[in-house]
């Protein structure tokens, strides 16, 4: 037993760390390229406006209340979740194999995910890719994982996939280890496996009897499409894959604070549906008994309403900004003559880019041009605006030259 006297300091959580670090900064030239939030030109958060008008709506809808919703979460909700990410039409679906659980965001979805897989089914190893989000591994371990494993993902040299390096740890993998994948925009490299990569990934996680355990947290921020951003997860489902994946709507509806999530399960046999439904209610009932009310509540009320659905539209003008800022800091950088090369921030996609920046650099960003990053060097483009990309892509060169 540890005594409350004799408690250690835990650890700061870089990202939080980071980003407050920028806010207590006066400086009037300070960028924030931490938090992976989304931001407009002008460096304001975005209230998306379908969401806008959906709260107005609900605000006004007296048929509504503040009563429990049932352990699972809104069904209009996490049925719309699920049609989203495999789309309504898929035979997972069609077939009565796949259902939706409501949960705390994309981080209570792999929480309930990781604890029903190690609690009622005794998984123990799970694997993350090398580099990974950093709350992975303690999401899991908090679940009840006890073997972390990581599996090779990014060629730092190439700045490229490790291809070879990920398939051969998948091949050492022993059976029913957990594969956390990150459904598109993966972070923090920005780096997504292209369509036949992802087959033969794919290919080795059915051989190997693998679990694979999707994390999709960018749908539609990759490449403006809900279609093309689940193409990895809809296509391992084709497969007949048993496997599950937890989505979070913070950044696709731009509803970070109201934690929207949604764990979605897909079985191989239908029957297996109601025991895993029931014993997911436990899950859910011992860890914090039933989900908020008001984000899942937006969602579910703009998937199930064609008209408000021009949400699409939204996801655009942000997956666009992002596009144009990366070519932006490319170019700059490129004129600028800054050594290295600098198409990766180009050819990775989603929300982050992972610079190459070494910490030292990162260390001198933030110091001398209060520049604020992640250590690794990834950066969140949205926190780059025509207002001051000619300042970042200055310090990024002066910074790479010393
Ligand atoms: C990030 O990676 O910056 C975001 O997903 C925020 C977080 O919780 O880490």
């Amino acid at each position: 037993m540890c005594g409350i006297n004799s408690m250690k300091l835990g650890p700061p959580i870089e990202v939080f760390a980071v980003n407050k670090a920028y806010l207590d900064d006066t400086h009037p030239d300070k960028v924030n390229l931490s938090i992976g939030a989304y931001r407009t030109d002008e460096g304001k958060p975005w209230v998306l406006p379908v969401v806008r008008k959906t709260e107005l709506q609900l605000a006004n809808d007296e048929t509504l209340n503040h009563e429990y919703l049932p352990v699972l979460g809104l069904e209009a909700f996490s049925s719309a979740a699920t049609s989203m990410l495999l789309g309504a039409d898929h035979s997972a679906i069609l077939e009565g194999r796949a259902f939706g659980v409501q949960t705390l965001s994309g981080t209570g979805a792999l929480r309930v995910g990781a604890e029903f897989l190690a609690r009622q089914l005794g998984y123990k190893t799970f694997y993350f890719s090398q580099p990974t989000w950093e709350n992975h591994r303690l999401v899991f371990l908090n679940s009840g994982f006890t073997e972390p494993r990581e599996y090779r993902y990014w060629d730092a040299n190439n700045r490229t996939l490790d291809l070879n390096g990920f398939l051969e740890d998948l091949q050492g993998a022993p059976e029913n280890s957990v594969i956390i994948l990150h459904a598109c925009a993966h972070n923090p490299t920005g780096c997504d496996p292209t369509h036949e990569q992802w087959e033969k990934i794919a290919q080795v996680i059915e051989e190997k009897k693998l679990f694979p355990f999707f994390d999709s947290a960018y749908q539609g921020f990759a490449s403006g499409e809900l279609e093309k951003d689940a193409w990895a997860v809809r296509y391992f489902a084709s497969r007949g894959l048993e496997m599950v994946c937890a989505q979070s709507f913070a950044k696709n509806f731009g509803l970070y604070n109201e934690r929207v999530g949604n764990i979605t399960v897909i079985l191989k046999d239908k029957q297996d549906l109601i025991p895993v439904k029931s014993q997911l209610t436990l899950t859910v009932r011992g860890m914090y008994s039933n989900p908020p009310n008001h984000g899942g509540r937006i969602v579910a009320t703009v998937l199930n309403n064609p008209q408000l659905y021009d949400e699409k539209e939204s996801i655009r003008t942000m997956a666009n900004r992002i596009l144009s800022m990366r070519s932006g800091l490319k170019e700059r950088l490129q004129r600028l003559g800054t050594p290295g090369t600098w198409d990766h921030i180009t050819s990775q996609i989603g929300m982050f880019s992972y610079t190459g920046l070494s910490p030292r650099q990162v260390e001198h960003l933030v110091n001398n041009y209060h520049i604020y990053l992640l250590k690794s060097g990834r950066i969140n483009m949205c926190g780059i605006s025509t207002k001051n990309i000619d300042y970042v892509a200055k310090a990024i060169n002066e910074t790479v030259l010393l």
